[in-house]
């Protein structure tokens, strides 16, 4: 399809990645974004309706008689934003609420991979203050455990503090009713984004994200302090073994449920020193930062791509991938991933780097523009550095120039992105 009008919705680095790869689509002719960012109002239109407002959107997605809505963010997916957008027969690019449930329910998705015998780790379901001890100690520290809401990254507390474990467990079962204690996996995390609908799937290039804030991996999670892609943790043994163990059936359980699951499967694996591979957890949407080392490596037209898998027909559709490495690093606010000083000037955003080809460049995620013009931070996780080049080392080098270039004060970010592979 030629001159595609596409609406995109969120506001993060995601969604400036999904911007930047489908404003270079042949196929896409212009781009709307709700509600965006300073990065996506350079690139189209951005509407003051929020992400997880569905009605609001599928209206605006309506009247602008869009060609395709991707969805960025999970929320909207779990409310049903995909049904009614299908409903009014607009394609959207994210699973139906009943697919979204892999990530909506920490416990349905462990449900179904055991159903299926897809490799992860044990759970037991805590409801009462009395099992805490007996069920800690059924498995040895550092502890798993799991609210089973969507807390935006933040309801997972892996502990080896057995009192933190149990005011955790405590603190959740109070409010939620039950929490999940889950076995720990050890070994190295990955992310594998997986394009899905009922016709086929297609592997994206392996990503590592980077959780915890502080270098080395200590200190708290957080949405994700840097990425790069491709992965070399995931060899192409350890690949076959993850599409055969782990893709293949939950392509097959979701092919055949009654509506369709078509978006993109987002598999967190870990690998253990053997090579297997066993699952973290699934999300029903794209990584942040995952995606803006993703979008950048595929060659082929991103919009034709993310039609073809919301219209069921993904089979048909040939990917191009660069051999490039990519890597990303995320400047966050003072405060984050606590709460966040947001409000505050940041300069240098527009420097680039195209040196051969090395290519560097602003991925803007928690930013506005105020009336004067001026760019401000507006949220915990502000901007990321994203680097493209032959070698990762290259790439490395190039994000961390970008990142030397911006002021922002009391910001933060890791200055270890990528060290397991270099
Ligand atoms: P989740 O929200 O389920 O992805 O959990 C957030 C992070 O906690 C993951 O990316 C892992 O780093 C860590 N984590 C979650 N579950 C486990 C597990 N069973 N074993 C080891 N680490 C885990
Ligand atoms: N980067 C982790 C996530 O998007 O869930």
């Amino acid at each position: 399809m030629a001159g595609m009008k596409v609406l995109i919705v969120g506001a993060g680095g995601r969604e400036h990645a999904l911007a930047i790869g489908l404003s270079e689509s042949p196929s896409v002719e212009s781009i709307h974004t709700c509600p965006g960012n300073a990065g996506t109002s350079m690139l189209g239109i951005n509407h003051n309706v929020s992400a997880t407002d569905v009605d609001a959107i599928v209206k605006l997605a309506t009247k602008l008689s869009v060609d395709l809505v991707v969805v960025g963010p999970e929320a909207p997916l779990v409310s049903g934003l995909s049904d009614s957008l299908r409903d009014r027969g607009i394609p959207s690019f994210g699973p139906h609420s009943e697919g979204a449930e892999l990530e909506g329910s920490k416990l349905h998705a462990k449900q179904v991979m055991e159903e299926l015998g897809i490799p992860t780790g044990g759970v037991q379901i805590l409801k009462s203050d009395s099992d805490i001890d007996a069920a800690l100690s059924r498995y040895s520290s550092p502890w798993v455990i799991k609210r089973d809401v969507l807390a935006a990254g933040k309801g997972v507390v892996v502990t080896e503090d057995v009192d933190e474990a149990s005011s955790f467990i405590q603190d959740s079962i109070s409010t939620d009713g039950f929490v999940l204690l889950e076995e720990f996996l050890s070994g190295e995390e990955a992310s594998m984004l997986v394009i899905m609908d009922e016709s086929g799937f297609i592997c994206l290039p392996p990503s590592q994200d980077h959780k915890r804030v502080g270098e080395g991996d200590t200190g708290p999670n957080t949405g994700g302090m840097g990425a790069y892609a491709p992965a070399p943790v995931i060899t192409e043994s350890v690949r076959q073994r993850a599409i055969k163990e782990i893709v293949n059936p939950m392509h097959h359980h979701l092919r055949n449920q009654a509506i369709p699951y078509r978006g993109v499967l987002y598999v967190g694996l870990m690998i253990d020193d053997e090579g297997a591979p066993s699952v973290v957890e699934y999300n029903v949407r794209f990584g942040d930062p995952e995606t803006q080392v993703t979008i950048p490596l595929i060659e082929s037209d991103l919009g034709e791509m993310l039609l073809a898998a919301a219209e069921g027909r993904i089979e048909s559709y040939q990917p191009i991938f660069s051999d490039k490495s990519a890597v990303t690093v995320v400047l966050a606010s003072e405060g984050y991933p606590g709460p966040s000083k947001t409000g505050r000037e940041i300069t240098g955003e527009n420097t680039r780097i195209e040196e051969g080809e090395i290519s560097a460049f602003v991925h803007q995620a928690g930013t506005h523009r105020d009336e004067e013009g001026k760019l401000l931070s507006s949220g915990g996780r502000v901007l990321s550095a994203t680097a493209l080049a032959p070698d990762l080392p290259s790439a490395v080098g190039a994000a961390y120039a970008i990142i030397h270039e911006i002021t922002l004060d009391g910001s933060h970010y890791r200055r270890d992105i990528a060290y397991r592979a270099l």
